[in-house]
């Protein structure tokens, strides 16, 4: 196990450390920045009935479920086909409605997650179109949907996903890329899209480069009892996989928000001793967070701020902030995630929690 671990302490340091090799992986032999193409295998017979679906069902759990709601955000904002997502316990059983116009998507890193293939077999068996984005080659889920995509993240040891989580959210930026090529997406839009994606995995390996000052924030935080994350847009599903994370390995309780709607229940939380988590990179969102910031600090709550590198104005309102290099925003969620994967991983590790194998959880749940 040592020498699978490759020196580092934990799985889960190690698969983080990974991420700017894996996104290579994913990209490698999909992406063709000579001529901005994209290289589907997997949908490639199948990509005209994907671009005409009425509707997109994206179905899976846990931090899937987090990559399949940046996934409509994508598919919306990219291929102007509706999406909605589920998760796939909860769409099982509420007898939904679909029909051979439909496309269900699911998403898993196992491939073997009970309520996700059971949630698969009933949208085949209403006819639908279902597609898979799996990270196991040849998983129960791979093979009985009708086409889809591997992550090619390789074996993912930790409990808690982190680099199968980056290389679902590559998967879906490219299929929405690919569903919008000729129809909604001017091609140098396509070319620019494609270019911000191909820069990805050397901006993450710029981030990790910042372990050490992540692991001095975590120690200031590591005994908080809450934690509140916040974001909007591409970044609020960042937000809600970044809460979990904590929750999952450190015990300690998050909760993820949209921002915005903060004053709608959280801000009555929110107190010196209560830490909160702004993603706020430069996008259409960024002043309404900065409101949103201001609001905090009149509480009195403490702000880490994770913004785009060169905003100083940011720096004036936060307690720590950690910066990340400028992406266009459908590729920052690539980037935000991890500098939060990494503070889960200080603050847990800092509370002696067994980050691995964290109690209570299973790496995949093959049963109800
Ligand atoms: C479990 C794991 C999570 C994972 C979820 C879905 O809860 O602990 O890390 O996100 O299952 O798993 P899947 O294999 O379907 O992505």
């Amino acid at each position: 196990e040592e020498i699978e671990k490759g020196g580092f302490e934990h799985f889960m340091l190690k698969e983080i450390f990974e991420q700017p090799s894996v996104m290579q992986d994913v990209m490698r032999g999909r992406i063709h920045l000579e001529d901005n193409t994209l290289h589907l295998g997997g949908v490639k017979d199948h990509l005209e009935k994907l671009r005409k679906a009425k509707r997109i069902i994206i179905c899976a759990c846990g931090t899937s479920w987090h990559a399949g709601l940046i996934g409509e955000y994508l598919i919306e904002e990219f291929a102007r086909i509706p999406v909605e997502v589920d998760y796939a316990s909860e769409f099982r059983y509420r007898t939904p409605i679909i029909s051979p116009d439909d496309v269900v998507m699911v998403i898993s890193q196992s491939g073997e997650t009970a309520d996700t293939l059971a949630a698969l077999r009933m949208a085949k068996e209403k006819g639908a179109l279902v597609m898979g984005i799996c990270n196991v080659v040849g998983s129960t889920i791979a093979r009985e949907t009708t086409c889809g995509m591997y992550t090619h993240a390789g074996p993912e040891i930790g409990v808690a996903s982190t680099k199968a989580f980056t290389a679902q959210v590559i998967v879906l930026y490219m299929l929405a890329l690919a569903l919008s090529i000729g129809r909604t997406i001017k091609d140098e839009e396509i070319a620019l899209y494609l270019k911000e994606l191909s820069e990805a995995p050397q901006k993450a390996a710029s981030i990790i480069a910042q372990h050490a000052d992540i692991r001095a924030i975590a120690k200031v935080y590591k005994d908080a009892r809450n934690f509140l994350y916040l974001g909007r847009g591409f970044n609020f599903p960042v937000a809600l996989e970044g809460a979990l994370k904590l929750k999952e390995i450190s015990y300690i309780h998050a909760e993820g928000y949209p921002a915005a709607e903060m004053k709608h229940g959280p801000i009555a939380l929110i107190d010196k001793d209560m830490p909160v988590i702004f993603i706020a990179t430069r996008d259409s969102t960024y002043t309404k967070i900065l409101s949103n910031i201001e609001e905090v600090r009149t509480r009195k709550g403490k702000i880490i701020a994770i913004a785009t590198e060169g905003d100083q104005e940011i720096s004036n309102l936060a307690d720590h902030v950690i910066y990340i290099p400028y992406a266009a925003a459908p590729v920052t969620p690539l980037l935000t995630v991890i500098p939060l994967q990494l503070l889960s991983y200080y603050i847990a590790t800092e509370r002696g929690c067994n980050v691995d194998r964290p109690r209570n959880l299973a790496k995949s749940v093959t049963v109800e």
